[in-house]
């Protein structure tokens, strides 16, 4: 079969997306996992300067860094795994998986870059597989600028609104969308609990901490520190 197709949407677009690509019982199965985790009111990670700073409501988790391998089916899948290949040219490692949850009512997450175009050759693949449907009723849309990951810097300006050539996306259970991170993406305001993940990926030899600092619109975000490296006017 020729796959060459995807290679070449993800290099065009900076993104390509498969829909039933998962099955929808492994879905649910990963879904109440992720939840039992978040318990019933989860407390952010994140500082309140943070939160109120960079429009983003979402509270991570890293499962494997806690071992707790709990998501092999899809870390180790094959042809999750091709796809990657394809995409990143035989020489990849896996970054980290993340599941994130944003509760009910909460904004969603501001326009960013995971990390600094600055340097076109690191980047991060985000590898995002969703374990319920994104609907109109959910909100927690993720919104894709496609083409932005050969665009350079997020324009600075306001976080959080609608920019002409935006591609809002409603994932279905069992969606994965291949996100290089690069791109310009955000997520919409959230208004039943979203639960996503991402199977971070980068080309082999890529920093570690390549996805510490977070571009935003209004600022330059690093992680481990909890400090804003820049703000942007
Ligand atoms: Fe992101």
């Amino acid at each position: 079969m020729d796959y060459s197709w995807i290679v070449e949407e993800f290099w065009e677009n900076g993104f390509v997306v498969f829909e039933n690509f998962f099955n929808p019982k492994l879905m649910d199965e990963y879904n109440t996992k992720i939840l039992d985790h978040y318990g019933i009111s989860p407390d952010w990670e994140h500082t309140d300067e943070f939160i109120s700073k960079s429009g983003v409501e979402v509270i991570p988790w890293f499962p494997y860094r806690e071992g707790k391998p709990y998501f092999d089916t899809i870390d180790k899948d094959k042809h999750f795994n091709a796809i990657t290949d394809l995409i990143l040219k035989d020489e990849w490692e896996n970054l980290y998986c993340m599941m994130m949850f944003s509760k009910a009512g909460s904004v969603g997450q501001a326009w960013h870059q995971d990390c600094s175009p600055v340097d076109k050759k690191l980047y991060n693949l985000n590898r995002l597989v969703y374990t319920h449907d994104i609907t109109e009723e959910t909100g927690g849309e993720i919104v894709i600028f496609p083409k932005t990951h050969k665009a350079g810097m997020l324009p600075s300006g306001t976080p959080n609104e609608d920019l002409e050539g935006q591609l809002v996306l409603r994932p279905k259970k069992g969606t994965v969308i291949f996100l290089h991170g690069h791109c310009w993406h955000r997520v919409m305001p959230v208004k039943k609990d979203r639960i996503s993940s991402n199977f971070r990926a980068v080309p082999k030899g890529t920093p570690e901490d390549i996805t510490d600092v977070c571009v935003y619109r209004n600022m330059l975000y690093k992680f481990s520190t909890s400090e804003v490296l820049k703000e942007r006017i």
